[in-house]
Parts: structure tokens; C-alpha cells; sequence
């Protein structure tokens, strides 16, 4: 390959330092900052989580307090931004609506856009991470044409989130602590995940010194992809298709058949060659919710668990090394909480943004930081002369 190494879809190519999240994929090891990913989910709360990304550490009471304080103070959006929903149509896709709002942030604080100063960039980070909650929970009641509920500082992080989403105002609403507890449990395993897709999006925007709010935004068109964010609510969609246990094996040789592109939804990741170690807390979460909410049969939960027995025990998936990821058990969690399914990527993208941000601030921190600018390999025609309209055929 001459000067350059081919290296499509980057499998073999590591396009940065971090000290962020380290994932051994063999092993199914994930640890944010050297804490497993278990022992945060399991005794942590969002905001310490988001406050270890950013900075490395987990926080003292004191600066845990003086954190939530600072995301709680910017969970409200500028009244304007509330203009920019209403130019959508109501059905328009929740990703796409949170794709031009975040966008639109950066029309809105000129404040937080210096780079190159470390209080514009702490604020800006900030700012993603507590305004985030607020304009997704603004795109879903905007398409179910329910006025919006502003942020109430009361709350905690996941609460509050829970309350924007599901509070009326014409009846009493109080969020379920279990439900909550379990949105929170939910955002800590989505927080992170290295350099992912959309993390790495947000990486390359950002490497031209380009606007932090815009930067997020690029973040969120790549998550929407059904190969990454956008996998929950396929799974989702793929249980439902299935609809029975007895359907399963059907459905599992289609996904086995090389000339029929169907894939296990859910199943198979790049890195994770063993199970998910956030698939099996997202399964918990799943039965937790369930069991709060008295959902003894749900038909999905039934396929699900038919669909990971079957799939665990194939020659295919366990040659290929194939296990359930993630995306596997949210979508039922989230639907059962009262999500509708085109919702679940814009609730990724609620988490990963403090992901986004704590990977943003490292690569601009970073002194060794270059513009990131791939190469190629050119397989178009050799140099030609220019003919005229008139002679071309
Ligand atoms: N069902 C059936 N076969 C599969 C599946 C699947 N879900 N995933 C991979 N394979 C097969 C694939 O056909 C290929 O076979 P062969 O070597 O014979 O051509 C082999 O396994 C390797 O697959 P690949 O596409 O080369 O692997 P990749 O690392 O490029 O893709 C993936 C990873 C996650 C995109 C893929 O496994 C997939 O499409 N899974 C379904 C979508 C999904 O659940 N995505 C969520 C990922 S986790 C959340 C996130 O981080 O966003």
C-alpha cells in the first residue's frame, strides 16, 4: 500500500491516547478510568460517573456536591430554543430534532466557545451534559404534542429527566424511585465506550478547533446509525417481528444465511468478543423494571430469552463470537418505562454525551493534538485530458 496503511473501518488502528475508558474485548472487561463498569452501575449515580470521565477521578462529597450543583444551575435552555422545536414536524424522528437543537446550542452560547480557555471549555462541558436531559426530553413531547416540562432542580439528574418525559400538567405525577434509579443505571453504562463511532465523530469534528456544541451534534447523526445507537431500537423492533418462542429458530437461521442480510439485532459487537459486561446489568436493570412495574409476561422478554439460548449454543454465533451486547435488553427496559422505541437512540445519545464531552476536552487538552485528516487510497481513473460536452458520448 506504499506510503500508507489500509485500514478500513479502523479495525487495527488506534487514532489516540486516552485515559478515559479502557475495554478489553476478549475478556468482556470494561473499566471507566480503572472502575469496573459493575461496580459504578452497581454503587454510583450518573453525575459521580460523568464527574469521573471528565476529571479522572471520583469526587470528595464536597466536590460531588458542588458538581451537581453546577449541572443542576443549566438544566434550563434558552427560552428561544424552544422555537427551534415547533419549525419541526411532530412526526419527525426524535434523533433528527435532537441532531438540529444541539446544533442550534452553539447560536446560543458565545460564552463557552474559546477553546483555548480552560474555564470556556469546562463550562461548555457542563452545559452539554445538563442540557442534554432537557432538549430530548423536549423532542418527546414535542412529538406527542404535550406541552414541555421545565427542569426542576429538586430532582436528581435521572428523576428529573423522568419527570420532563412523563409529567403532565394537568395531573399529578410522581417519578417511581425504582424507574429512576433504573434510567440511571442505564445512562452509567452508556457513558462511555472509547473510541466508538460517534465518539471518534465527535473526536475528528473537533480536531479543527470547531465549535463544542456543534461537535456533539456531528456526535449524534453518527449514533443514530442502526450498526451503533440505533441497534436498541432494532432489537426492539426484531423481537416484536419475531412475536413468539416457537419463531426464533427461523429467525436465527435467517440471520446464519449468507445470501439474506438479516443480522441478529443486539448481537455481535467489534470489539467484544465475549459477553457484554454491560449487557448483563442491562438484564437485570430489565428484570428489576419489569418486576417494579408487575409485568410478569412480557411476550418480548419470553422471545428474548428463547433468542439468547438458541444463539448461545449455535456453532455460528459461538464460532463467530457472537453475544448479546447492550442493545439487547434496553430496548425492553426502555419500552416498559414507557419509551416509545424511536426514543431509545435519543437517550444513548443523552448519556454518551458526557463520553463525547470528557473525550472532547482530552483530545483539545491533549498538547500533541493535530487536526485529524485520514488518508486514502486512490482506485479512481489515472489523469486524463478534458474533452468537451459536444464530443462526449
Ligand atoms: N447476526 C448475524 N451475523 C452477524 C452478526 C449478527 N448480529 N454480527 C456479525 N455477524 C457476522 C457477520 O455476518 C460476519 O460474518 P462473516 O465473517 O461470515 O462475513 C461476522 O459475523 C463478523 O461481522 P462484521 O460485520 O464483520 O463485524 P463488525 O465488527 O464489523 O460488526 C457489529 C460489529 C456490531 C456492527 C455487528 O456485529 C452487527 O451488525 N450487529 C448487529 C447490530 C448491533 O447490535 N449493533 C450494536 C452494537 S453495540 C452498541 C453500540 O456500541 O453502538
Amino acid at each position: 500500500t506504499g506510503l500508507f496503511t489500509y485500514d478500513p473501518g479502523f479495525t487495527s488502528t488506534a487514532s489516540c491516547e486516552s485515559k478515559i475508558t479502557f475495554i478489553d474485548g476478549d475478556e468482556g472487561v470494561l473499566l471507566y478510568r480503572g472502575y469496573p463498569i459493575d461496580d459504578l452501575a452497581e454503587h454510583g449515580d450518573f453525575l459521580e460517573t460523568s464527574y469521573l470521565l471528565l476529571h479522572g477521578e471520583l469526587p470528595t462529597s464536597a466536590q460531588k456536591a458542588e458538581f451537581d450543583r453546577l449541572v443542576t444551575r443549566h438544566t434550563m435552555v434558552h427560552e428561544q430554543m424552544s422555537r427551534f422545536y415547533s419549525g419541526f414536524r411532530r412526526d419527525a424522528h426524535p434523533m433528527a430534532v435532537l441532531c438540529g437543537v444541539v446544533g442550534a446550542l452553539s447560536a446560543f452560547y458565545h460564552d463557552s466557545t474559546d477553546i483555548t480557555d480552560p474555564a470556556q471549555r469546562d463550562i461548555a462541558a457542563i452545559r452539554m451534559i445538563a442540557k442534554i436531559p432537557t432538549l430530548a426530553a423536549m423532542a418527546y413531547k414535542y412529538s406527542i404534542g404535550q406541552p414541555f416540562v421545565y427542569p426542576q432542580n429538586s430532582l436528581d439528574f435521572s428523576a428529573n429527566f423522568l419527570n420532563m418525559c412523563f409529567a403532565v400538567p394537568c395531573e399529578e405525577y410522581k417519578v417511581n424511585p425504582v424507574l429512576a434509579r433504573a434510567m440511571d443505571r442505564i445512562f452509567i453504562l452508556h457513558a462511555d465506550h472509547e473510541q466508538n463511532a460517534s465518539t471518534s465523530t465527535v473526536r475528528l469534528a473537533g480536531s479543527s478547533g470547531a465549535n463544542p456544541f456543534a461537535c456533539i451534534a456531528a456526535g449524534i447523526a453518527c449514533l443514530w446509525g442502526p450498526a451503533h445507537g440505533g441497534a436498541n431500537e432494532a432489537a426492539l423492533k426484531m423481537l416484536s417481528e419475531i412475536g413468539t418462542p416457537d419463531n426464533v429458530e427461523k429467525y436465527v437461521n435467517k440471520a446464519k444465511d449468507k445470501n439474506d442480510p438479516f443480522r441478529l439485532m443486539g448481537f455481535g459487537h467489534r470489539v467484544y468478543k465475549n459477553y457484554d459486561p454491560r449487557a448483563k446489568i442491562m438484564q437485570k436493570t430489565c428484570h428489576e423494571v419489569l418486576g417494579e412495574l408487575g409485568i410478569k409476561d412480557d411476550p418480548l422478554l419470553d422471545v428474548a430469552i428463547q433468542l439468547e439460548q438458541i444463539a448461545l449454543k449455535d456453532d455460528y454465533f459461538v464460532e463467530k463470537k457472537l453475544y448479546p451486547n447492550i442493545d439487547f435488553y434496553s430496548g425492553i427496559t426502555l419500552k416498559a418505562m414507557g419509551f416509545p422505541t424511536d426514543m431509545f437512540t435519543v437517550l444513548f445519545a443523552v448519556a454518551r454525551t458526557v463520553g463525547w464531552v470528557a473525550q472532547w476536552k482530552e483530545m483539545v487538552e491533549d498538547p500533541g493534538q493535530k487536526i485529524g485528516r485520514p488518508r486514502q487510497l486512490y482506485t479512481g481513473s489515472p489523469k486524463r485530458d478534458y474533452t468537451g460536452i459536444s464530443q462526449r458520448r
